[in-house]
Formats: structure tokens, sequence, C-alpha cells
């Protein structure tokens, strides 16, 4: 089979690291390098939590290049609040010193599509990276295979404010950019699909029961965010939305939707919004695909089997669970 090669651009982040377990060991797909971008913390913790999740699939030869530090024109806000203090449900791990960490995610991107035609990038964070890279170099992206990003939201309330999800409330500057110059329909996963991927208390407790070090890795980051659920919005559980972009990625039958005119809104009350023109009004060229539809469970089965390829015994359980 042939492997489809990404760059996943990323903020870890508890649902990043979720999701970068379940790119690196989906046979499916080849990552050539991760870039981390501030978003849920700032960019340095961001590569610490990327090595821990490389640690644990076994894969720390994959390159993490250092991206952005700050939102194009904002103040950099994280999401501690959401993912702990050290990004990772305040598990503190520590340091790991083996990583094959380089400067330059914007320079990585640019010469990477540069150089190369069968190139997607998948970007679980802030804009910021793919903005800049685009103000470097916008014909490499002609090269660029395709482009998913989690963030925006549709017809659903955000999760910064009534109308904002975080990724693109963040830097709006940057979502906004990237909408308008990509030049590549993106696949918009937003929160109308993602906040329906929720790792229920019995989810984790059967993941428990498959007792290796991806499982006590998941039970581990999880906790914090179980509780920040739970206190902010009354679900039991954890809401996963990134590794919903990579799951949909490989396969497309998880979620669907239609194509659009986008436009991020940059400033005022509605900064961060994703502005979705479905019914025409601006007769603007499509420049997005909106995932409004998602199977819950085949995503739940797809999550697990990879993760826990080797457990049949355990895996024949997941159907009633999920
Ligand atoms: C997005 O915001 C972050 O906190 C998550 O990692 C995800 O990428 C959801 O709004
Ligand atoms: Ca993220």
């Amino acid at each position: 089979m042939e492997k489809k090669k990404v760059i996943i651009d990323c903020d870890p982040g508890i649902d990043d690291s979720l999701a970068l377990l379940l790119a690196l060991k989906s046979e499916e797909l080849e990552v050539i390098g991760i870039t981390i971008v501030c978003g849920n913390v700032p960019v340095d913790l961001g590569v610490e939590n990327a090595l821990k999740a490389l640690e644990i699939a076994d894969a720390l030869h994959v390159p993490v290049y250092l991206g952005e530090n700050k939102p194009l024109k904002r103040e950099l806000v994280t999401a501690q609040d959401t993912h702990g203090e050290d990004g990772v449900g305040e598990c503190f791990f520590g340091k790991i010193k083996d990583g094959n960490v380089r400067d330059g995610a914007v320079d990585f991107i640019v010469d990477t599509l540069k150089n190369n035609k069968d190139i997607s990038i998948i970007a679980l964070g802030p804009l910021t990276n793919i903005a800049k890279a685009i103000m470097t170099d916008k014909e490499a992206f002609n090269n660029l295979s395709e482009f998913v990003s989690m963030g925006g939201a549709f017809r659903i309330h955000g999760n910064c404010s009534p109308v904002a999800e975080f990724n693109y409330w963040v830097d709006p500057h940057g979502a906004d950019y990237v909408f308008k110059n990509l030049n590549k329909k993106i696949h918009m996963v937003g929160l109308d699909v993602t906040r329906k991927i929720v790792l229920t208390p019995n989810i984790i407790e059967l993941i428990k029961r498959f007792n290796d070090n991806v499982s006590k890795y998941i039970v581990d980051i999880t906790r914090f965010y179980v509780d920040f659920h739970w206190n902010q919005e009354g679900i039991i559980g954890c809401v996963i939305n990134d590794p919903l972009a990579v799951a949909y990625f490989i396969d497309r039958s998880i979620c669907s939707g239609f194509s659009s005119y986008t436009e991020i809104v940059h400033d005022g009350i509605a900064m961060g919004q994703s502005i979705v023109d479905k019914e025409k009004f601006y007769g603007k060229e499509d420049n997005s695909y909106i995932l409004t539809e998602v199977d819950e469970k085949k995503f739940m089965l797809m999550f697990l089997e990879k993760l826990f390829k080797d457990k049949k015994n355990i895996l024949k359980a997941v159907k009633e669970v999920i």
C-alpha cells in the first residue's frame, strides 16, 4: 500500500497528542515531520509534548520542528486551563533527551512543498505556521496535495465565544489569511463534527483494560481533561477534537459535508468565527469543504483498532462499549 505523506502541524495539547498517536500508528500514513505552533501551550512546551507522544508511539525518529511562538497579530492566549499547566493533563512527564528536534517549522513546510508533489498537511492548531509559510512562498503551495484543518464551527456554538472555536480564535488573522490565500480547498473539521467525538467513562475504562504503555498514557493525560469537561460543560467524559481530523484524512467515509466559500472574522465581537456561505450570498468561489456529519462509532472503532492492534481479545468487547 502506498502511504500518504503528511506533515502534522499541531499545538499539543491532550487531543493533539492523541491525534499524533493515531497518525503514527496508522499504516496508511507516513508522518514526515511534525511542526509545532503556539496555541494550547507555548511552542516549546508543545515540542516537549510532541516528543512524549512520539516516545509512546515508538517513533522518536520523526523530526519535530519548532514553529511560531505568537499569533500573527494578537497576543497568545493559551488553553492551559483546559489541557493543564504542562498541556498534557498535569502529568509532568520528564524531559525527553533523544528526540529529533529542529528549528524552522515554516522553512521546513516551504522547502518540503517546493521539492515534493505528494505532501498533505493536517493542521490541528492555530494556523500561524501555515499562514507564515504561505507568506514566505505562496507558489510552493501549488504542490500541496490536501489540507485538513481542525477548526471553526458552522451551525454549532463556539468554545471560546458564542461563535468562535479555539484554533481560529487564537490566531484569527492567521486563519483568515490561510482561507483567503491557500488556493486549495480546506477540509474544515469543525466543532459541528468533533463535539460528537467523546471519550466516555466506558471507553476510558475499556482502554484501561488494554494495559500497555499507550493505554496508561491515554488514561493519564485524559484525567484532567475529563474533570475540565465536567466542570465547564457538564459532560461526563472528554471531547477529543483533533484525532477526528486524522481519521477523516485516512478514511473520508467517516465525515461528510458540503463545499462553500468561508471567511474567518478577525476583529470585534465575532472574532474567530467561521462565516460559511452555504447559500452562496457572496458569489465567491468555494475555498472549503465543511464537515457536518460524522459516523462517531466508525471513528472510535478506527481509533481503538489502530492504537491497540495486537489486543484482539479485548477489541471484541469494543463494539458493545461504543
Ligand atoms: C481545538 O482547540 C484545542 O484546544 C484542541 O487541541 C483543538 O485543536 C478545539 O477547539
Ligand atoms: Ca490542537
